[in-house]
């Protein structure tokens, strides 16, 4: 029988926070309170932890404790080609754009297990753009990434791939992208040339160069209000003048100090574009 953690003061909560920034230097006190908590309970219930206050003590003395936490604390969930609409989006009016450049950068940030950047490298592919494109994609979890670099994903993944792909106006099927063998699908090795797959933080890292578009999906909704306007602010300190960014569907630039520095492109898909005239 797992034990149910009781519920937790925000002093607690505090406290542990405070271990994890100032012992690991993960810093979590911008998280969204009402999911954070959420996690940490399924995180006490599974490895039967009784309180924080037992949690805090065996992640000061215990590095692999903490890795465990890091993990729950991730929500490494996405897809080949997720949102298809957004993706038929990208193929048909942002794809054509990026093709204005001589050499073109793109970064995927909070990418989990890669998939999204696999889907990007597929379309410049297909465009013809592949070669003079580099796309950097970025988490925090050393584990996820391990599996983006990989390229190696479940079979049992493929029917919602292709059917992603296929609703994405995608021409024909994902098959050359990929190898079937042993169970397992295989990233075609030509498209990973491309991507280049690296441990970055939002909460603490800096921008590390300037690109045309970046992507960032699925990951603000996990963030307060505060720390998704110092992420917002790295992106548009990131981005070429005129660059753009991709946000989730359930995440907006509305309320960023940023907000005047853009101008939405496609309000539904939550694409903005940084203004090409911004006094720096
Ligand atoms: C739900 S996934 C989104 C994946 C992909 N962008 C998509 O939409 O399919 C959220 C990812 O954000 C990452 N993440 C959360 N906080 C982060 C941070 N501070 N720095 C980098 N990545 C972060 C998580 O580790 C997780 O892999």
């Amino acid at each position: 029988m797992i034990p149910r953690s009781t519920s937790s003061s925000p002093e607690e909560v505090n406290n542990l926070l405070q271990t994890m920034t100032e012992q690991y230097g993960y810093d979590f006190t911008g998280y969204a309170p009402a999911s954070l908590n959420r996690r940490l309970q399924r995180h006490m219930e599974q490895f039967r932890i009784g309180s924080l206050a037992q949690l805090q003590d065996t992640i000061s003395s215990d590095d692999q404790a903490f890795a465990d936490l890091l993990r729950s604390l991730s929500v490494p969930v996405t897809e080949m080609f997720r949102d298809p609409p957004f993706f038929q989006y990208l193929r048909e009016q942002v794809i054509p754009w990026l093709a204005t450049f001589p050499f073109i950068r793109i970064w995927h940030a909070g990418c989990a297990t890669g998939e999204e950047a696999w889907s990007m490298a597929v379309l410049l592919h297909q465009a013809g753009l592949l070669d003079r494109c580099q796309i950097y994609a970025t988490d925090y979890n050393e584990e996820a990434l391990e599996t983006a670099r990989r390229g190696i994903y479940k079979t049992a993944l493929l029917k919602t791939w292709q059917s992603n792909y296929k609703d994405s106006a995608g021409e024909g099927d994902l098959s050359p992208y990929f190898l079937e063998r042993y169970g397992s699908l295989r990233m075609d090795r030509r498209l990973q040339k491309h991507i280049t797959f690296a441990n970055h933080n939002l909460v603490t890292d800096q921008s590390f160069g300037e690109m045309h578009l970046i992507l960032c999906r699925n990951v603000l909704i996990y963030f307060s209000r505060s720390l998704q306007d110092r992420v917002l602010t790295l992106f548009r300190d990131s981005l070429a003048p005129g660059g753009q960014l991709c946000l989730g569907p359930r995440e907006t630039l509305r309320f960023a100090s940023v907000f005047d520095d853009f101008e939405a492109v496609n309000p539904d898909w939550k694409v903005y574009r940084l203004s090409k005239d911004r006094l720096l």
